[in-house]
């Protein structure tokens, strides 16, 4: 049966990670690890630590899950299709478990941090080895020491709240680096589980900060994002206090580089950040501002400590000193009880701020969360036809949106080939804009000036000068 090993009778990391491979060296052939992390980019950056520690302890890495002696998922819960999608992937790999029984199989991240979770996967996928909770880098050696010393099912579901420093890091590009500033959250919005699941906030030390990114940019790293759940709660030292501060601090690093961050919540968004953000010369012209809903009465009973009115100010605000700047958001459809009322109050949102991207989301009942004991009225077909309503309204906006670069010379840092149209590559402008041109793939990692000659409302096409 599964068991929770006593991390502190187990050597220290080092002492695993050192164990693991001299065990892994016995083998004839060097064994593959496959890990893939689902979820956001908070999500994505354990995982290459994740991959950094697998590749530490031995493992060479693949990306074909048939050839794997260790497969890791480090999976998502924010929504139910997010965790459907991760119990059909368990399904589908249950073959290889039975082919191979050596296989170790772990599963980590934001989903396996709720017991109901772990308990469901105890008992339908009982070949699952090793199960850890979220923000659990630290643990995966000493789990897979405990499993490789014969604790057959190796569990652990607690969310840790240490802060990893100085793990080894697989990075997954060459020229776009996620750098976590803080982890957590104490918001506590009645529809989300991120709380629950990845415990409360706490800021990384800015001088490790700024150590991180000064060695990327002195590795030509040209993208930073500075990641958290709600950056505008990061708190440094004395020195370097807020999010504001740390922006202005990095931005002093010499270097051909640009930051973006991820996400900023409206009830924190200061002007002292929409300053910074218009004042530091490497921070991108693009604001994520998710405001989830456009009824006052609905953002009240999500939490989310504003009104409409105050995000609408915050807008102003950047816009009036920077008409360009582009803004991005979230939204969610369908929350509890949301009228007819309500949801045109988010198409009016919408019209009034002429977003430039959003995500919008059917709300996703959240086991564990208050919004879950809310009595909801509203089918689903009502959901998706709202859904349906206001996609059709954003890109209605997009597309005129998007005329404003017409004939413009954008700045984009080209990241790869187009998909769609054979020769031509991808890539972002400052304004996280997509677009598309015909080039040389050596150029991908490289900043590229592309002017404009044609949009659609996904995207910008034009031609190197
Ligand atoms: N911390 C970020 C913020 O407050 O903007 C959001 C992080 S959350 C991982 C990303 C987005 O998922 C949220 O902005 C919200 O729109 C959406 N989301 C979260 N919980 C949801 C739920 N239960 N149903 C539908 N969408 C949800
Ligand atoms: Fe979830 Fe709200 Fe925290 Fe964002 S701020 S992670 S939506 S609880
Ligand atoms: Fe999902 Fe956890 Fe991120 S729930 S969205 S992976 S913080």
């Amino acid at each position: 049966m599964q068991d929770t090993p006593d991390l502190n009778a187990l050597p220290s990391q080092e002492d695993c990670i050192a164990a693991v491979r001299a065990w892994l060296a016995e083998r004839p052939s060097q064994p593959l690890a496959y890990l893939h992390s689902f979820g956001c980019q908070l999500n994505v950056a354990d995982g290459e630590k994740l991959t950094g520690l697998l590749q530490a302890m031995g493992y060479g890495l693949t990306d074909d899950v048939e050839r794997a002696s260790l497969i890791l998922y480090n999976t998502c819960a924010v929504r139910e299709n997010a965790e459907d999608r991760v119990f059909g992937t368990l399904g589908s790999i249950k073959h290889l478990k039975a082919r191979d029984p050596g296989l170790i199989l772990c599963v980590t991240g934001c989903m396996t941090a709720q017991e109901s979770v772990a308990e469901k996967i105890r008992r339908s996928y009982p070949y699952v080895d090793i199960v850890l909770g979220s923000s659990a880098v630290q643990r995966l050696a000493p789990m897979l020491y405990a499993h490789m010393h014969g604790m057959r099912h190796a569990w652990d579901i607690q969310t840790y709240t240490d802060i990893p420093e100085g793990v080894p890091t697989v990075r997954e590009s060459s020229f776009k680096a996620a750098v976590p500033i803080m982890y957590g959250c104490n918001n506590f919005c009645t529809y989300c589980i991120v709380p629950y699941v990845r415990g409360r906030e706490r800021s990384r030390a800015p001088q490790d900060i700024l150590a991180e990114v000064r060695g990327l940019v002195r590795d030509g790293y040209k993208e930073i994002m500075l990641l958290g759940q709600n950056v505008n709660s990061f708190r440094g030292d004395d020195q370097i206090p807020d999010f504001p501060a740390l922006l202005r601090a990095i931005d002093q690093i010499e270097g051909e580089f640009w930051i973006r961050f991820m996400s900023s919540h409206p009830k924190d968004a200061s002007p002292a950040l929409m300053d910074a953000l218009l004042e530091c010369r490497h921070v991108a012209k693009h604001l994520h501002l998710p405001v989830q809903s456009g009824s006052d009465e609905i953002l009240r009973r999500m939490n989310r400590r504003y009104t409409t009115a105050r995000y609408l100010e915050e807008i102003a605000y950047l816009r009036d000193r920077d008409p360009d700047f582009s803004i991005t958001t979230d939204l969610i459809v369908g929350f509890p009880d949301e009228t007819e009322a309500d949801f045109e109050a988010t198409l009016d949102i919408v019209r009034r701020v002429r977003y430039d991207n959003m995500y919008a989301f059917i709300y996703s009942k959240r086991t564990g969360t208050k919004a879950a004991l809310l009595p909801d009225g509203v089918s689903d077909a009502e959901k998706s036809a709202r859904m349906g309503r206001l996609l059709a309204l954003q890109r209605e906006i997009a597309e005129e949106n998007n005329r404003r670069f017409l004939g413009r010379t954008l700045t984009v840092l080209v990241d790869g080939t187009s998909k769609k149209r054979p020769g031509s590559l991808t890539g972002r402008s400052s304004e996280n804009m997509l677009v598309e041109f015909p080039g040389d793939p050596a150029l991908i990692g490289q900043f590229a000036e592309v002017r404009i000659d044609r949009t659609r409302s996904g995207a910008l096409f034009g031609e190197i000068v």
